[in-house]
C-alpha cells in the first residue's frame, strides 16, 4: 500500500490473536504497522510481532528487490512492535538502528544486545536526513512506554505517531474509528492524560497533513477530528452527553432497580448506556465511564466487600486516573449493606468528583422507598 510515493505501507494484519496485550479482545483482529521511505537512504519504521516477521520481512523485500534498508527507526519497544527486531538485524546487517537510549537499554533486556556497533542514538529535536525527506525525532515518553519516540518528516508533513492515534481492528476492520481508537486509548494510554497533552502541544506546532500511527488506519483527512478526540479523553473531559450505569446483580434485584432507573432517565430523554459487569467486555465499560459525564454505580454487597466485577471495575478507572464525574451509588444488601460505603472510598482519591445527594439502598428486593429513591435520583441526574 502506497501512503505517498516514497512512503510505503509494509505492516501486516494479525486475525489470530485472542487477547491484545494479554486482556483486551479485539474481534476483528489488530495491525501492526510498519512503514518505509524510500529516498538515498532508505528508513523503515517499526518491527511487527515476531510471529508475523516472515511476512514483514517480505513485505520490506517486495518494496526493496536487493537494496537494505540503511535505517531502521524503533519508536516503541513494548513486543507488539519490537517483537522482530532480532529477525531484521540478521536478515539486514549493515542496517543501522535509530532510537532513544532508553530503547536501546531495552533492546539489550529482551533480546541481550543493545546493537552497540550498529546504533544511532537519538532525542528530542535529533534529526536524520534521508535525501529529500528529513526527520525530526520527537521524545513522547509515556506515550505510551517511557522510551517512546515519534518522528516527523517535513517534506511529506507527515508524523510517525507509535501508539497515539491507534486502534484495535486489523486494517480492513469496516468499523467506527472512534469507538475501537477510544477503547484502545482509555484501556492502553489512559493512566497517562499528561503526557499526552504535552505531546499534542508539540504536535500542535507542526504542520501535519498525514498521521501514520502503529495500529490501525492512516490518517489523512480532517485529522482536526481525532487530535480533538485525544484533547478530550487526555484531559478527561467528557466526550457525549449521557448517563452511564455499570451493574452487577446476583440475583436480579439490583438489575430490576437499574433498568427501572433506566427508563426513568430515558423518559426524560437522556441516553443511557448500561453494562452489566459480569458480562460486558470491561474494557468497553471503562471506556464508557471514561466517554460519559454521569455514572452510576449499582452492586451488591459481597463477603464484606462489594461484588468481585465492581471492585475490578472501580480498580481500573482508579488505575487510569477518573475524574471529572458526576457519581450515584445504587447498592443491595440482605442484611448489612455496606457497598456504597466502600465504591466511596475506593474512589476518594478521585480529582473532582461531584456526587449525587441521593443513593438508593435496596435491602434485598426494591420497595416502595426504592422506586421514590430512584424517582429522586433520576431528577437529579437530569440536572
Ligand atoms: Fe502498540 Fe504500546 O504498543
Amino acid at each position: 500500500m502506497d501512503i505517498s510515493k516514497n512512503i510505503k505501507y509494509i505492516g501486516v494484519n494479525d486475525y489470530e490473536i485472542d487477547l491484545f496485550e494479554g486482556q483486551y479482545i479485539v474481534p476483528n483482529g489488530m495491525a501492526y504497522n510498519s512503514y518505509l521511505i524510500i529516498d538515498e537512504n532508505v528508513a523503515v519504521f517499526d518491527t511487527v510481532d515476531e510471529r508475523f516477521a516472515d511476512e514483514w520481512i517480505s513485505n520490506i523485500y517486495s518494496e526493496l528487490e536487493e537494496k537494505e534498508p540503511d535505517y531502521l527507526i524503533i519508536q516503541h519497544m513494548e513486543p507488539d512492535h519490537s517483537g522482530s527486531i532480532m529477525r531484521f538485524a540478521k536478515e539486514f546487517p549493515n542496517t543501522k538502528i535509530v532510537a532513544s537510549s532508553r530503547a536501546f537499554g531495552m533492546m539489550k533486556n529482551f533480546f541481550g544486545t543493545g546493537f552497540e556497533d550498529r546504533q544511532v542514538v537519538v532525542s528530542e529535536g535529533s534529526t536524520l536526513s534521508l535525501g529529500e525527506h528529513e526527520l525530526t525525532f520527537i521524545e513522547a515518553p509515556m506515550v505510551h512506554w517511557p522510551e517512546v519516540i515519534m518522528t516527523y518528516e517535513k517534506t511529506e508533513k507527515v508524523l510517525f505517531s507509535a501508539d497515539a492515534f491507534g486502534k484495535f481492528g486489523a486494517l480492513d476492520a469496516d468499523e467506527d474509528w472512534a469507538c475501537e481508537a477510544r477503547r484502545y486509548y482509555i484501556g492502553i494510554v489512559g493512566k497517562y492524560g499528561m503526557p499526552v497533552q504535552n505531546l499534542l502541544k508539540k504536535a500542535a506546532a507542526l504542520d501535519i497533513k498525514t498521521i501514520c500511527p502503529l495500529h490501525g488506519p492512516i490518517l489523512k483527512d480532517n485529522l482536526g477530528y481525532y487530535i480533538d478526540l485525544y484533547k478530550t479523553w487526555s484531559s478527561y473531559g467528557i466526550e457525549s452527553e449521557g448517563i452511564v450505569v455499570a451493574y452487577t446483580s446476583v440475583y436480579g434485584n439490583t438489575k430490576k432497580a437499574v433498568e427501572l432507573l433506566a427508563k426513568m432517565l430515558e423518559e426524560k430523554g437522556q441516553k443511557v448506556t448500561i453494562n452489566d459487569l459480569a458480562r460486558c467486555d470491561m474494557a468497553e465499560a471503562v471506556e464508557d465511564a471514561f466517554r460519559y459525564g454521569k455514572i452510576v454505580f449499582a452492586t451488591t454487597t459481597y463477603n464484606g466487600d462489594v461484588f468481585p466485577f465492581m471492585r475490578e471495575f472501580i480498580n481500573h478507572l482508579t488505575e487510569r486516573n477518573f475524574q471529572n464525574r458526576l457519581v450515584a451509588f445504587i447498592e443491595n444488601g440482605s442484611w448489612a449493606p455496606m457497598a456504597t460505603s466502600i465504591m466511596k472510598k475506593m474512589l476518594e482519591n478521585c480529582k473532582n468528583l461531584e456526587y449525587a445527594n441521593t443513593s438508593v439502598k435496596i435491602m434485598s428486593a426494591l420497595n416502595a422507598d426504592n422506586m421514590e429513591q430512584l424517582k429522586i435520583l433520576a431528577e437529579e441526574l437530569c440536572k
